[in-house]
């Protein structure tokens, strides 16, 4: 009967297998008439698809001589350029030309601003050049900065193999919870943020004599800030250069700010690049987006493609959706290589888009905004832009952070058409319309800093003792309201006190490397006596998205492992079951395989949670273990989460308790269609199409009051809480306090 079963299985796979095809190929027949461009080439274009079905239709069918004959051609050009030796392929950047002028000028000014194309070689040689001239001697480090964390690695990569060196010798990179340097590294690439706690550490950042603030055009948070604090720094290290680099657009906004420093311009080397523009709306960009590649690997001549999309769930998908669809067409068209890139991605995977494809081949490198300016891919012709990117939002509604798909700005689209002139002339599709990008998109993005939640960089610059934020030289100031709904919840966290000064806890607070709530629930562990248990929960939460593996074909199979693991007070707890699980087990690989969990995910934990021990020693805060007592880690969690409380609403879902938002729990929570839970907090919300509560844990109402009184107020006085109240009263009795703070800005000492 199993024989037969199995059987029967494999019959199955096949249908759904040649479903799948089937589909794909429809999908991809579809190709020719999804796009119309406005462009002269469109007929072309047509007929060469034309030609290309056919080839599809006839199965192993027809050779597409053309393709391939200007394949060789190229190809064999682009050998030649990485066949070029280390050095020469330095010497043949722009920069390089610029190199004497570049060190003159930073001998001469303190300061100076570098603009130059992506690709022109300021992030991985003018570090070299500097160290080159001694600026790495005398014990001291040449810092940059990059606001990826990708990109901070792939580049100090990059740049040990020039140097001849090993990553973490010479040259190293810092990211968070992550050191690569020793006491060799002269050149240091770190994150804006690893930046800005070093600074926070010693503001005069005495082991640098140079810091370079490389792609200040992304406007980060983080640079933003170091933009302020680093003007500081200089008058008080008149030996220290800083060498701030953007993008041409912004070039004179920088320089007007730095004092009317210089601007250096390394001359760029790139060709034109056609832009084309879809003449409609798309209403499936997704789709379109797919499709324009097909289309293009299919009828363009030979050249990489680059395609934009917003994050890592879409690229994945679209990843897996385009190699169906190739398939579809069988093994007489050429191969097209797809390779996804961004954020999250481990970087041995991430190194391969720089791999030149092979001759015959083509490759489409599917990434996030990562690739418009801190990452070149060489050999890129043909750009596909969507015209949207994943953006962090503050929703004041909400009061936090929200990722939220938005479109771009009309410079992000520049910069993105420009990805596809850098090895030749090239060509850019537009997903959108022309009237879109002339009278819908924004000139340039609106830096983060007017958008985001302030309470983490606020905290950071109270701890440096920077009271007076109002008056704090930023370059373009976040909008005093953000600012305050920041104080409000730093005071509410007890971070800052009545007089908006910082508090000995917030000053704890702003030691650990993470979000203000988080680093509150650890350090209200300890009080609690649970802080062994939290350690493993903020540890497994800061380091990665998730430590579950649920890999498609086996989904069931990983879910049903995963609720060995749940814990009926929900998923944080769940997730110290899974941290106690895998330490019982010896810390054992095969343990992780066995119940879906990912092993990296575990070790990179682990890593995290040494380097939070250490912290935690630092401050003589005490490591206690609550044992079975884990009611008092959901307490400690109430402390600093206390704003993401939701009650369970009668009808639907839940309702969040500030401002009565409907949040719903997300399906992968352990709580979910329990239906026990009447309050919960939540770690974060993720925005699908409802809003998600993400890692969920079940509480008591009477917990938030204790942990934030002056947020949380008891209705109908006496604080009365517990037996004599009725159920419904209950569920009435706790109201946030008004915003106290709405009108009394003279109030805040800002
Ligand atoms: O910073 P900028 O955009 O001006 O250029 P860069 O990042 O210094 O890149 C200069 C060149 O180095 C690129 O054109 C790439 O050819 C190469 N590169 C690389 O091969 N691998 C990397 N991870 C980074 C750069
Ligand atoms: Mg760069």
């Amino acid at each position: 009967a199993a024989l037969q079963g199995d059987v029967l299985a494999k019959e199955r796979r096949d249908l759904r297998q040649s479903e799948v095809q089937d589909k794909a190929a429809k999908e991809a027949s579809r190709t020719d008439l999804g796009q119309e461009w406005n462009d002269p080439m469109a007929a072309e274009r047509r007929f060469a698809s034309d030609l290309r079905q056919t080839a599809a239709q006839n199965g192993k069918g027809q050779e597409m001589p053309e393709w391939k004959k200007i394949a060789s051609g190229k190809g064999a050009e682009m050998g030649k350029r990485t066949n070029m030796s280390m050095k020469d392929q330095r010497e043949s950047l722009p920069a390089y030309k610029m190199r004497k002028q570049f060190l003159d000028a930073v001998r001469q000014y303190q300061l100076m601003i570098v603009v130059g194309d992506t690709g022109s070689g300021k992030t991985t040689q003018l570090t070299q050049y500097l160290a080159e001239d001694g600026y790495g001697s005398a014990g001291l480090m040449i810092g940059c900065t990059q606001p990826r964390r990708v990109a901070a690695m792939s580049v100090a990569a990059r740049v040990s193999d020039e140097v001849g060196c090993r990553i973490g010798e010479e040259v190293g990179y810092t990211i968070r919870f992550e050191d690569k340097t020793s006491d060799r590294t002269r050149i240091k690439y770190m994150t804006d943020g690893i930046m800005q706690r070093e600074i926070l550490l010693d503001p005069e950042l005495n082991k640098y004599s140079v810091i370079m603030l490389d792609e200040a055009h992304e406007r980060t948070i983080a640079t933003d800030v170091l933009f302020g604090l680093l003007k500081k720094t200089l008058k008080r290290r008149p030996d220290m250069k800083l060498i701030v680099t953007s993008a041409t657009l912004d070039a004179e906004k920088f320089s007007s700010y730095f004092n009317e420093c210089p601007i250096l311009s390394i001359p760029g080397r790139t060709f034109p690049v056609e832009i084309m523009y879809s003449r409609e709306p798309e209403s499936d960009y997704l789709d379109a987006a797919l499709t324009t590649v097909m289309q293009i690997h299919l009828t363009e001549p030979p050249g990489d493609i680059l395609l934009f999309l917003t994050g890592k769930e879409e690229i994945d998908t679209s990843c897996e959706i385009l190699f169906e669809r190739m398939k579809a067409l069988g093994p007489s068209v050429p191969e097209l290589i797809i390779l996804p890139i961004y954020g999250a991605l481990p970087s041995e995977i991430a190194s391969k888009i720089f791999d030149p494809s092979p001759t015959g081949a083509r490759k489409v490198v599917i990434a996030t905004n990562i690739a418009e300016t801190s990452i070149t891919i060489d050999g890129i012709y043909f750009v596909v832009d969507p015209g949207f990117v994943k953006q962090t939002a503050y929703d004041a509604k909400l009061g936090m952070d929200r990722l939220q798909v938005t479109p771009i700005s009309q410079a992000q689209a520049k910069q993105r058409a420009g990805r596809a002139g850098r090895t030749g002339p090239g060509k850019c599709f537009r997903l959108y319309t022309e009237n879109a990008f002339q009278n819908e998109m924004l000139p340039t993005t609106i830096p983060e800093i007017q958008r985001q939640n302030l309470a983490n960089t606020i905290l950071m610059l109270k701890a440096m003792g920077i009271n007076d934020l109002l008056g704090f030289d930023f370059m373009d100031p976040p909008p005093t309201n953000t600012m305050l709904t920041a104080l409000e919840e730093l005071y509410a966290l007890g971070a800052l006190d009545d007089e908006g000064l910082l508090t000995r806890a917030g000053r704890r607070m702003a030691d650990f490397p993470m979000e203000p709530s988080l680093a509150k629930s650890l350090i209200a562990s300890v009080e609690l006596g649970c802080s062994d248990e939290m350690l493993s929960i903020v540890a497994m939460i800061s380091a990665v998205q998730t430590v579950f593996h649920r890999p498609k074909e086996k989904q069931q199979q990983a879910d049903q492992k995963k609720t060995k693991f749940h814990d009926p007070a929900g998923d944080h707890l769940t997730l110290l079951n899974v941290y106690n699980g895998w330490k019982g087990a010896g810390k054992s690989d095969p343990w992780c395989f066995e119940n879906f969990v990912q092993p990296r995910s575990m070790r990179r934990s682990e890593d995290v949670r040494k380097q939070l021990v250490q912290i935690l020693e630092r401050h003589r805060l005490r490591i206690v273990s609550c044992g079975r007592e884990t009611v008092r880690v959901r307490q400690a969690l109430c402390a600093g989460f206390f704003r993401n409380s939701a009650r369970k609403d009668p009808t639907e879902g839940y309702k969040t308790l500030v401002e009565g938002t409907p949040v719903y729990m997300h399906p992968s929570s352990s709580l979910f269609g329990k239906g026990q839970a009447e309050h919960v907090v939540y770690h974060s919300l993720v925005e699908t199409t409802r809003e998600y509560m993400n890692n969920v844990t079940a509480i008591e109402p009477k917990w938030l009051v204790e942990a934030a009184p002056t947020f949380f107020k008891v209705a109908g006085g006496g604080g009365k809480m517990g037996g004599e109240l009725s159920k419904r009263k209950r569920e009435e009795v706790i109201k946030p306090l008004h915003n106290r703070f709405a009108n009394g800005e003279d109030e805040w000492r800002l």
